[in-house]
């Protein structure tokens, strides 16, 4: 723009916070925590203003997965902020003590509580900072205030989510892109009444009309598709499960203690210094802590079934291995698959109720949301971002504002715990640390409060 345009985006509006979080699942969270818990025992001039946007109307994690029985694969001391502050209010102790339900936890002996009790336990946390954040609103777009100089604010364009509505602008300093993971789609396929991702399990089996074929299938051989097959067949007894797989057999997750190490916090250092090519067979090595595996306690389960079933002489659970999904048809009242058998290459025709596509997620790449800005962020020669070990994208020096990530936009620099629950207390306070020293940064009468976060916090301050 050239001097003396009139430039339409300028905002004369209150001053910009300095955060707005994009997307509120326990990451942002976590971060909110931090945030709150920063300026009630340190706050006054040095608070941190802070708005968080969630495109679902309250908050929630994963619940079309709360599958009744189905446990966390974290132990509980992994929560939003033990691992930071164990004196934290926000901590899992705590919520179990304010339920009454503190010593009956004890008593069970285990460090995995269900997914349900934990969701509980978010939305619990969630509550105690409702007011940073606005619910139904999804953010389409994050743009710089003006189209040429040094960008030192960002503008987060945000509308109701599925409903017609003003869009609103919100401005700030920093953003922080938390929006997660996204469905997986086999390629060719999409989902509606009878094909369903496991996303949206409980939603949509819960609304099930006529079952003609008293039959469902369940692809994939992770730990949803083990979960999936193991509801229906529980949910539904007069029907015929079949789990379509192209692996031999479910294969267990990798929970014993070294290699559970990985999810340290001191393990996110280590991989972010390592050369690529060691970060890559890290990644490898580890990937079964994770990735396509099963808890062992529920591959157990599902054998134990299909075998009395054999017994028994009627088999409702199949497992259908080393089994290829060829093609999906839509019928009257349900949907056709083909699967073709891998070692004999003989295919079989399966008329279901549902289809549940447990076919994983992908990662959400933050670019898709930054526009023009997108490029301005800086790339390794693999197209993949720059992230500092902050977790700020580094960006062209024009860029002043901090854009940073959560999730698993970060994997490849900071590790496989990005996009899980384990790390988030402790890069929690690493991000709000940030946030500290960007403001401390900003502001030039602030120099004593620079001092005394790095004194604090034990953070180290750029020169
Ligand atoms: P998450 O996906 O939870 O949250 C992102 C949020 O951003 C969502 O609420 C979404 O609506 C919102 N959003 C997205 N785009 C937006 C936009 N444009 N505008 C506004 N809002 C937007 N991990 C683990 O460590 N232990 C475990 O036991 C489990 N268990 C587990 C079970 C199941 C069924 C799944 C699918 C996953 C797990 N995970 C897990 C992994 C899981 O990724 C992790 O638990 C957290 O959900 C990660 O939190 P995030 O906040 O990063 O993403």
């Amino acid at each position: 723009m050239s001097a003396g345009q009139t430039d339409t985006r300028r905002h004369d509006g209150p001053p910009a916070d300095d955060l707005v979080g994009i997307g509120f699942g326990p990451a942002n969270l976590a971060l909110a925590i931090a945030i709150e818990e920063h300026n009630a025992h340190r706050g006054g001039a040095r608070a941190l203003r802070a708005t968080f946007t969630e495109r679902q109307g309250d908050f929630g994690w994963h619940q079309g997965m709360l599958l009744a029985g189905a446990t966390m694969q974290v132990s509980f001391l992994k929560d939003l902020a033990t691992m930071r502050d164990p004196g934290s209010r926000f901590t899992f102790l705590r919520y179990l003590h304010e339920q009454g339900r503190l010593a009956d936890f004890i008593n069970q002996k285990s460090f995995f509580p269900t997914r349900i009790e934990f969701h509980d336990y978010l939305r619990w946390c969630a509550a105690m900072v409702a007011e940073r954040v606005r619910y139904g609103q999804e953010v389409h777009a994050i743009r710089a205030p003006e189209t040429e100089g040094p960008v030192d604010t960002l503008e987060v364009l945000t509308r109701p989510a599925g409903a017609p509505g003003d869009e609103s602008i919100l401005r700030a300093h920093n953003v922080v892109v938390g929006t997660g993971l996204r469905p997986r789609i086999p390629e060719g396929l999409s989902t509606g009444p009878h094909v369903w991702h496991s996303r949206d399990l409980l939603f949509r089996a819960g609304s099930l009309g006529d079952r003609p074929h008293r039959r469902f299938a369940v692809v994939g051989s992770g730990q949803s598709a083990a979960e999936a097959a193991e509801f229906l067949h529980r949910e539904f007894p007069d029907a015929e499960v079949c789990a379509v797989f192209t692996r031999y057999g479910y294969s267990p997750a990798d929970d014993s203690p070294f290699a559970n190490r990985i999810f340290d916090p001191a393990a996110v250092d280590d991989f972010y210094s390592a050369p690529d090519e060691v970060k890559q067979s890290l990644l490898d090595y580890h990937a079964n802590t994770n990735y396509s595996v099963v808890d062992a306690e529920l591959i157990e389960q599902l054998y134990r079934t299909v075998y009395q079933e054999k017994v028994a002489g009627a088999e409702r659970l199949r497992i259908l291995n080393t089994t290829a999904l060829e093609a999906v048809e839509d019928l009257d009242h349900g949907v056709r698959l083909v699967v073709r058998r891998l070692i004999t290459s003989q295919t079989e025709t399966l008329d279901c109720d549902a289809v549940v596509l447990a076919t994983g997620y992908q990662p959400s790449d933050p670019r898709e949301l930054l526009g023009p800005l997108a490029d301005e962020c800086l790339t390794d020669g693999r197209g993949r971002l720059r992230i500092g070990r902050d977790h700020r994208l580094a960006t062209s020096p024009r860029v002043r504002a901090g854009i940073y990530v959560q999730g698993s936009a970060a994997q490849h620099s900071h590790g496989i715990t990005s996009s899980l629950l384990s790390t988030l207390a402790v890069r929690a306070g690493e991000l709000c640390d940030a946030l500290l020293l960007d403001r401390a940064e900003r502001d030039p009468e602030d120099g004593t409060a620079r001092r005394e976060i790095a004194a604090d916090d034990d953070i180290a301050v750029p020169a």
